[in-house]
């Protein structure tokens, strides 16, 4: 019998088969993972899978292509931590909306101190919607998650009175809207406790009991969790709005890679983040958050920092899909 030597294919096959299964970690919109990955030994494409879009809450994509992007960062990452050196080609097709990035690497490279440090926070990294502490994140971190987000081609904006009192408006109508609108309430309870495909969703685990106490609400879900809020209020959380340049789907594919750097980033400094997007979502609230950036771009997602409680349990883990339900054995399906 002969020992077959892996060829280099071979290793790049198993590389992009591991940068699909890590970029499968990254946060999504209610737990959707609305991606799909195709691994060959030529390269690793990434598209939408429509069929977990939020189609009430969602109808343009937004949401579906900024998780999308949060995925191809990690699985950017996860190559470079295997000692390659990735090329992205992003919105690789103008025919199809769905094709959003072809990776394939250009040869062996050693990562970065920063992309080490924010591939090992992938599987510490989570949503907590607990109130954060009552101490400020200190301005040099604030700093550093603002430089993370620009470093992939987006902005964060901190929020200031007199925008944070209207941000605080605008946060509370938007979860109105979406309760009192019959398909986007069907659709979050399909996917917070609902009849979802198993390991996506919103878990009641991650949904908190009792509406925590805070100036800006985060998402009501309709229903109450089992995720214990504590009695801290969030006042001292800082509230960044995330933007691009433009608004197209380039644009909001590289808003969900900037999310997911500045995300792993505030991890890595001990600071929890929780996503706002029915902000996002409802178009006359979107309009109050564009009204903000004074002409500087396009709102793509709010996002709370704060100083998680360290006497808290840690929040239990979000489960993902398999990799066989989320990766094409072969050639991508012709529509
Ligand atoms: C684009 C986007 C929008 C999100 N919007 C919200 C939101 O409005 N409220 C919320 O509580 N979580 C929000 N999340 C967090 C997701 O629910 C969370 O990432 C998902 O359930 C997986 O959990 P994990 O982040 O703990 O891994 C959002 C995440 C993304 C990527």
């Amino acid at each position: 019998m002969t020992d077959r030597q892996p060829s280099q294919s071979d290793e790049l096959l198993t590389a992009y088969q591991r940068a699909a299964e890590i970029g499968g970690r990254a946060p999504s919109v209610h737990n959707t993972q609305p991606w799909r990955w195709l691994a060959t030994r030529t390269g690793l494409q990434l598209r939408a899978d429509r069929s977990r879009q939020l189609r009430a809450a969602d109808s343009e994509g937004r949401l579906l292509t900024i998780s999308c992007g949060a995925a191809l960062h990690h699985a950017r990452l996860a190559l470079h931590a295997g000692g390659w050196v990735p090329q992205v080609k992003r919105m690789p097709d103008v025919r199809s909306a769905d094709a959003l990035a072809e990776i394939t690497v250009s040869g062996h490279g050693t990562a970065t101190a920063q992309q080490r440090r924010l591939f090992d926070e992938i599987d510490v990294r989570h949503t907590d919607r607990r109130p954060t502490v009552e101490r400020k994140v200190p301005h040099d971190a604030l700093e550093l998650i603002r430089q993370a987000a620009a470093d992939e081609g987006a902005s964060l904006h901190w929020l200031a009175e007199p925008d944070l009192d209207d941000l605080a408006v605008a946060a509370a109508r938007a979860n109105e809207i979406g309760l009192a609108d019959a398909e986007q309430r069907a659709e979050m309870d399909y996917w917070i406790g609902g009849t979802r495909p198993a390991r996506t969703g919103v878990p009641s685990d991650a949904v908190p009991q009792t509406a925590p106490q805070t100036d800006v609400p985060g998402r009501d879900f309709g229903r109450p969790g089992t995720l214990d809020t504590g009695h801290g209020h969030a006042r001292s959380a800082v509230y960044g709005l995330l933007f691009t340049s433009g608004d197209q789907p380039g644009d909001w594919l590289r808003a969900g890679e900037a999310l997911s750097a500045c995300w792993l980033k505030a991890t890595d400094l001990g600071v929890a983040v929780l996503p706002l997007s029915s902000v996002v979502e409802v178009p006359a609230t979107r309009e109050i958050l564009r009204r903000m950036l004074a002409g500087a771009g396009y709102p793509m997602l709010v996002l709370r920092f704060g100083l998680a409680d360290p006497d808290q349990a840690p929040v239990p883990g979000t489960p993902r899909l398999p990799a066989e339900r989320t990766t094409w054995p072969g050639q991508i399906p012709q529509p």
